[in-house]
């Protein structure tokens, strides 16, 4: 139905990588409309591609508002981002919406949801008698929406995010009605598999939403592009399962770095952003720009940036020889073209 939407919220570049992932999931997943709310931070390149991958990208500025959001986020300065998602109550060009949280990623259609009522949500792994409000069912309504923020103004919430004031205002959910209550499949964290691994084998093979809880987030691992392996030390609990790290990466080095580096080419001719865009669609196969001109001043840009690293530069190869390598898809992982190197350069670009 055109009038079902999912809905997420990206309030910096770091976030906005983990919307674009999601939205590269949904588009593969379900034919209902991609709406990402976004911040004034969030940069004019980044909502290029915002704009490639969502349907509808709107700006959501809290402080420019003159409604009650304004005014509650004046009384309450540390309630800024949960007020910014409450944003999404506002969206009644919709009769029906799903919010997922930019950290989350969808392995299946999961347009079933849409046959819940408000407000639906899986139990907080930490606190079942609390909903947690990564993914929820809800219905765009000013009322509601003029409720919530009434409620922010007057008590806060309890924890100091969405998550306490959404249970405070949803306070029936835990006994009324337990269809509201969304089963473990879309349930599953990847921090929460580690610690409930039976349910994890009982209920992997149908897991439907990962959500990658935590202050760590997929976008913080580097990962290797030869292997297709996300890095990161043994201790690490996100790792236990690395494959949904790892399907998050390759989501995002197939699909969001082709546009990521194509957007930035566009708007900024800059020979840095050139030297990047060679480097990345040698990674990521699918890009126009790998077939450009460009790609000699890209190789010996390149060395430059790899000569600041601190690792001293390999033997040096003539931008030529190197080019030709490339070309023949003969890649230096290891060295100049490493992914380490290229992501530095990506995400200073972002900054
Ligand atoms: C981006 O936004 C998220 C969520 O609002 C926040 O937790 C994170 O610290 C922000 N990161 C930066 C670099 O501002
Ligand atoms: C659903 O999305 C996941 C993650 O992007 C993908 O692995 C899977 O193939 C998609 N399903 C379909 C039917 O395309
Ligand atoms: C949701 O996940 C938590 C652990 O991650 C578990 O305690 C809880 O029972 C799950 N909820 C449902 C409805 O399966
Ligand atoms: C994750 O990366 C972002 C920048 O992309 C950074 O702002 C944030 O502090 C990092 N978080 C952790 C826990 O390392």
């Amino acid at each position: 139905m055109a009038d079902h939407a999912y809905v997420t919220l990206a309030t910096n570049d770091s976030y906005a990588k983990g919307a674009l992932v999601l939205g590269s999931s949904l588009q593969k997943n379900t034919s209902k409309k991609l709406v990402v709310l976004i911040t004034p931070q969030v940069s004019e390149s980044m909502r290029r591609v915002l704009d490639k991958v969502y349907d509808v990208v709107r700006v959501v500025d809290v402080l420019d508002s003159e409604d009650s959001a304004h005014l509650a986020l004046m009384e309450r300065p540390e309630l800024g981002v949960t007020l910014t998602k409450l944003h999404c109550w506002t969206l009644t060009e919709y009769t029906k919406c799903v919010f997922m949280d930019a950290d989350t990623v969808v392995l299946q259609n999961i347009d079933d949801l849409f046959e819940r009522e408000e407000l639906s949500a899986a139990p907080d792994p930490g606190w079942p008698d609390c909903f947690n409000s990564g993914v929820f069912v809800y219905r765009p309504s000013i009322e509601t929406h003029n409720q919530l923020l009434q409620l922010a103004t007057d008590q806060g919430s309890f924890d100091g995010g969405d998550q306490g004031l959404l249970n405070s205002f949803f306070s029936t959910w835990a006994t009324k009605d337990i269809h509201k209550h969304l089963p473990f499949i879309y349930n599953l964290s990847s921090i929460s598999i580690y610690s409930y691994l039976p349910a994890f084998k009982a209920f992997g093979a149908d897991a439907k939403v990962v959500h990658f809880l935590g202050k760590v987030k997929p976008w913080n691992y580097t990962y290797d592009g030869k292997t297709r392996t996300v890095k990161g030390d043994a201790h690490d609990q996100i790792l236990t399962h690395p494959e949904f790290l790892n399907l998050w990466w390759d989501i995002y080095t197939s699909r969001i770095l082709p546009l990521l580096t194509e957007h930035g080419v566009v708007k900024d001719v800059a020979t840095g952003l050139k030297a990047l865009s060679g480097l990345v669609c040698s990674l990521a196969y699918s890009c126009r720009f790998c077939k450009e001109e460009e790609v000699t001043e890209a190789v010996s840009q390149m060395s430059i940036g790899a000569a600041e690293a601190a690792p001293p530069p390999p033997p040096s190869v003539s931008s030529e020889e190197r080019r030709e390598r490339w070309e023949q898809g003969q890649v230096d992982y290891m060295g100049a073209d490493s992914y380490e190197n290229i992501k530095k350069k990506l995400d200073a670009y972002l900054q």
